[in-house]
């Protein structure tokens, strides 16, 4: 068996619309070991959810391959695609408009249990319990409806429901991004609690680059649609190998002195995922460009052990 929990090769999610194909997903691929977390950055609309999504098999791919546990499931259908809903989850940002409003607490996380019948109906009524428990849910919550709560509680409420099958991998798509940064840090460490005690991996998808920094082993960096690097999270804040990468991370501000550095700011057209032309994507705003970015696709290429750069100048920025 491989060492790795997910392996995916080269996926694509493409989206037709009326002005033309899409490129959503466009090329990714990474592997992920049991209990580790890939964080996934980049701007808004790069692809980041359409990715997630596509990995817990809410969306169909395009093109590519993905193997789960050894097995591929990339077109997964029937009894593999129940048995995988068990063991793939997803927490979402907003968990208000993911909770059904008219269920309470125990109602909402006893929903997914009733998915697993093995389990008998006292047996259940003690798991909700026990995963209210696990997230930190007051007993006396148990008949409270979402609107009752705050948002840190409902996103409680969405880990336990996410928990509730014993899962090995989970996608969290910006699980803190409309909570209150003074909430931020509890759920935040909560995540952290029980990826430690289930052993659990996570794809870790957010814009904030400082929560990623203390979330993640490895970190994929997005530009509309590709992967334009992947390598573990201390070596991406020490040496950015993609310009890309460089502005993004240049904008978080650094608390020391000596290592302050400057804000990049990129100007430039952002080109249309839609029939997006050849070339590299970040070329009409990249400060190095030269003739080959725009004439030639820069494949991803591992520039030193574990360092992942999809870039014509071959790491070499700054
Ligand atoms: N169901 C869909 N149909 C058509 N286009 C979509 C669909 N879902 C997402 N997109 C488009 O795919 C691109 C990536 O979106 P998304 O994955 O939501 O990005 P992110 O999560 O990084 O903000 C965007 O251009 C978005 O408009
Ligand atoms: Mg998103």
């Amino acid at each position: 068996m491989s060492e790795y929990l997910m392996e995916v090769k080269d996926l694509k999610k493409y989206f037709k619309t009326r002005s033309g194909m899409l490129h959503a997903v466009d090329g990714v691929t990474f592997s992920l070991r049991p209990g580790e977390t890939l964080g996934v950055v980049g701007e808004s609309g790069c692809g980041k959810s359409t990715l997630g999504r596509t990995l817990v098999k809410l969306l169909e791919p395009t093109e590519g391959q993905i193997l789960f546990e050894g097995e591929d499931i990339t077109y997964a259908r029937g009894v593999q695609l129940k048995r995988l809903r068990t063991r793939i989850q997803m927490i979402f940002q907003d968990p208000f408009s993911s909770l059904n409003p008219r269920k309470t607490v125990r109602e909402s996380i006893l929903e997914p249990l009733k998915l697993n019948s093995a389990l008998s109906a006292r047996q259940r009524e003690e798991q909700v319990l026990e995963l209210m428990n696990t997230v930190g849910l007051a007993q006396r919550l148990a008949h409270s409806y979402p609107h009752e709560l705050d948002g840190g509680r409902r996103q409680r409420i969405g880990i336990a429901r996410a928990l509730a099958l014993n899962p090995a991998f989970i996608v969290c798509d910006e699980p803190v991004s409309a909570l209150d940064v003074s909430i931020q840090a509890q759920i935040l460490n909560l995540m952290q609690d029980v990826q430690e005690d289930q052993h659990l991996a996570y794809l870790f998808i957010t814009h904030d680059l400082s929560v990623v920094r203390h979330m993640a082993n490895q970190i994929l960096v997005m530009y509309l649609g590709q992967m334009v690097e992947l390598t573990s999270a201390d070596v991406l804040f020490e040496r950015q190998m993609h310009p890309y990468t460089q502005a993004l991370l240049s904008a978080i501000p650094v608390p020391s002195l000596e290592k302050r550095r400057q804000r990049i700011i990129l100007r430039g057209e952002i080109t249309s995922p839609i029939n997006p032309p050849a070339g590299c994507r970040f070329a009409p705003r990249c400060p190095y460009v030269t003739e080959r970015c725009t004439a030639q696709t820069p494949e991803l290429y591992e520039a030193a052990p574990g360092h992942f750069v999809a870039c014509h100048r071959g790491g070499e920025v700054g």
